[in-house]
């Protein structure tokens, strides 16, 4: 029985106020924010660049597990030691990107069902094998005019709770991410009124796939109004919206919901997130953390631009983002600290 392992490590990765560090870029997600800062496009590229993260002094004293794609479980530091091993010798659990993305469902134009079941039983055996303590599998949900879709909104739940049952199986805590995407003209209701409804068929799917409640971490959207809506509202009315939605749909036996960023700058994912935790951290039944990948990397990698020379300045940014939202934890975030 694994399951006091998947409770004890689900505990740990939302502990003393760390949080989610996701590098779990897939190659052409990499390539593109690479292209866009003229680095190189190749593997030793990907390599070098997860190098500098992981190699970060002291990234271990506000992340508690780094989510890492499958070229890079694979590789090694320049010293010849694995990117598991460089993580675990800090105290950073290793985590794994397991989906194989999201395609488009066929018959709902305009929305996507995240691919990568099959073969997955055995997948988990070996990431297990190789020190991988949990997997993240992400679906997408956009909003815009008639979606999502029920089915849509269905199937994708189906497939989170199906990977989070096998991960289980083979003792990996699984980290449930339900995306409703900030692309749109939408408004913070709507938003809010999809979330819901996203959360809801998740956790029921959830139960119906039997899965421990006590050893998963969520990872879900903050709610908020559409990109391009003309209505935005403030940090405290997006936090106070968020943790409604969340009260409503979210089971106290959980122990950690570590949002994503989504494509929020850095400053005010933690801005957002310092306030649900300033306002409502101690009525929660579980902590209020990150799990981040551009609110935390971007600068990083603005800095780093593909250049050994520029490693030490861009692990400097890297470890200020990490610790603005361990701050932001304990609701100790202040813009003061930019
Ligand atoms: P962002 O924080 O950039 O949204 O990425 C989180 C993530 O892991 C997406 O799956």
């Amino acid at each position: 029985m694994k399951t006091k392992e998947l409770i004890s490590t689900a505990k740990a990765m939302v502990a003393s106020d760390k949080g989610l560090l996701a590098m779990d870029e897939s190659n052409p997600t990499c390539n593109k924010r690479f292209a866009k800062l003229g680095i190189p496009q190749n593997e030793e590229a990907h390599r070098a660049y997860r190098e500098m993260i992981v190699t970060t002094p002291g990234l271990e004293e506000s992340i508690s597990g780094a989510i890492l794609f499958d070229e890079t479980i694979r590789q090694h530091l320049k010293d010849g030691k694995s990117f598991i091993k460089a993580l675990t010798d800090k105290g950073i659990i290793p985590g794994i990107k397991v989906d194989a993305g999201a395609k488009d469902l066929a018959g709902h134009p305009g929305e996507k069902i995240t691919e990568g079941l099959d073969g997955l039983r055995d997948r988990l055996k070996e990431y297990y094998q190789m020190g991988a303590r949990f997997a993240k599998w992400r679906a997408v949900i956009g909003i815009g005019k008639d979606i999502p879709s029920q089915s849509c909104i269905e199937a994708n739940a189906q497939a989170l709770a199906r990977y989070a049952a096998l991960c289980q199986e083979a003792g990996l805590v699984p980290v449930v991410e339900p995306e409703v995407l900030m692309e749109g003209k939408h408004t913070l209701e709507q938003c809010f009124e999809v979330t819901e409804e996203v959360l809801r068929t998740v956790f029921n799917q959830l139960y119906a796939q039997r899965v421990t409640l006590e050893g998963m971490i969520l990872k879900p959207n903050m709610v908020l109004p559409g990109l391009t809506c003309p209505k935005q509202e403030s940090v405290d009315d997006v936090a106070d919206i968020t943790i409604e939605c969340l009260l409503r749909s979210v089971p106290a036996a959980v122990p950690g919901i570590a949002f994503l960023s989504g494509g929020q700058s850095g400053e005010i994912a933690s801005a957002r997130l310092n306030a649900m935790n300033v306002r409502f951290k101690s009525q929660l039944p579980w902590a209020l953390a990150f799990s981040f990948a551009r609110a935390i990397q971007q600068p990083a990698l603005e800095i780093w631009q593909g250049k050994e020379t520029n490693v030490k300045k861009a692990q400097q940014a890297l470890y200020h983002r990490a610790k603005c939202n361990q701050a932001a934890r304990r609701g100790e975030y202040d813009t003061a600290m930019e």
